[in-house]
Parts: structure tokens; sequence; C-alpha cells
């Protein structure tokens, strides 16, 4: 039975990130449901860590990112490729750290709170596009490169393991 400890805010950013993803392969380890897998994931990271108002995934359509999974006040439904900092993420394939949303060029307002975001592009073993993992904070410059570094770990967890199929697990 999975439990639940809530990393201690006494730890380093690092080691927070070691017990998430530890929590994380707990939790997903033997479930091959993509639904169920991404919305324990979004609730394991948005309980445990501090300072944030909004975690979760949108998913690639084939065209667009339309949302997923995620905790906190309902948000925007499609963002076209190259929109905002999730489309941006997913276009460029590049995690994207960013200290104030208002300095960020259309940036998509979905909860006027947020003041920062980090936005982790999924890609699957093969190439293709999943989608983005979306954390916000009502702070600024919440997030830095240790979070970037700790967030690209656990979105590998996450491909790993609810875009795996279960048979190659
Ligand atoms: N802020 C995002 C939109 C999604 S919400 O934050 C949940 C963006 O500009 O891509």
């Amino acid at each position: 039975m999975f439990q639940a400890s809530t990393p201690s805010s006494q730890l380093s950013k690092p080691a927070q990130y070691d017990e998430l993803i530890a929590q994380a392969r707990s939790l997903m380890a033997d479930e091959a449901d993509r639904i169920a897998n991404a919305a324990n994931f979004s609730s394991l990271v948005f309980n445990s860590l501090e300072g944030l108002n909004w975690a979760g995934f949108y998913f690639f359509d084939g065209v667009e990112l339309v949302v997923g999974p995620f905790q906190g006040k309902p948000a925007c439904v499609r963002i076209p490729l190259g929109k905002g900092v999730c489309g941006t993420a997913a276009q460029t394939r590049a995690t994207q750290v960013v200290r104030d949303v208002h300095e960020f060029p259309g940036h998509i307002a979905c909860d006027s709170a947020s003041q920062s975001e980090i936005v982790v592009p999924l890609v699957a073993a093969d190439g293709a596009l999943i989608g983005v993992w979306d954390v916000d904070s009502p702070l600024v410059a919440r997030f830095d490169d240790e979070d970037a570094k700790g967030m690209e770990a656990l979105c590998r967890v996450f491909v790993e393991l609810a875009w795996t199929p279960a048979s190659s697990k």
C-alpha cells in the first residue's frame, strides 16, 4: 500500500525531489491506466511541494495541447503549440522556467494568482510529443535550476511508468 509522507521543507530541494521520485514510482509501478497515473502524479506533487497553486498535465492530441488531470483551479482547455509557456515548452521541447509570468510574452493567464511557473515537455521513448507537465506558483521566482532538474527527473519517471506498455515495464 502506498504511504504518502510529505517531503519535509527542511530537506534540500534535490532531497525533496528524490523523495518525490520514490513516491511517484511507488504510486505508478503496478498501474497501467494513464489517466489514473496522471491524476495521482499531479496530486502527489501538488500536495508535497510548498508554494504551488496549480500542477497538472496538458496532453498533445496531434494538433494542440488539451488539459489533462491536474490540481488547482479550472484551467484553459486548449493551448496551440508555440503559445504561452506550455505551447513554447511543447514546441521547443525544452523546459521553461519562468520567474515572472508577466515578463513572458504571450503567457496565458488561467489563474491570476500565478506569478511564476515551470513547464517540462513530455516526450515518449520513440520521440513522439506526449504533452507537457505544468506547475504554477503564486510566488515570484518560485522555481530554479534545481526544480528544473527535479521536475525533469520526475517527468522521466512518469513517461517511463505511465507511458510504457505494461508488458514492457
Ligand atoms: N500558464 C500557462 C497556461 C496554463 S495554466 O497556467 C494552467 C501558459 O502560459 O502556458
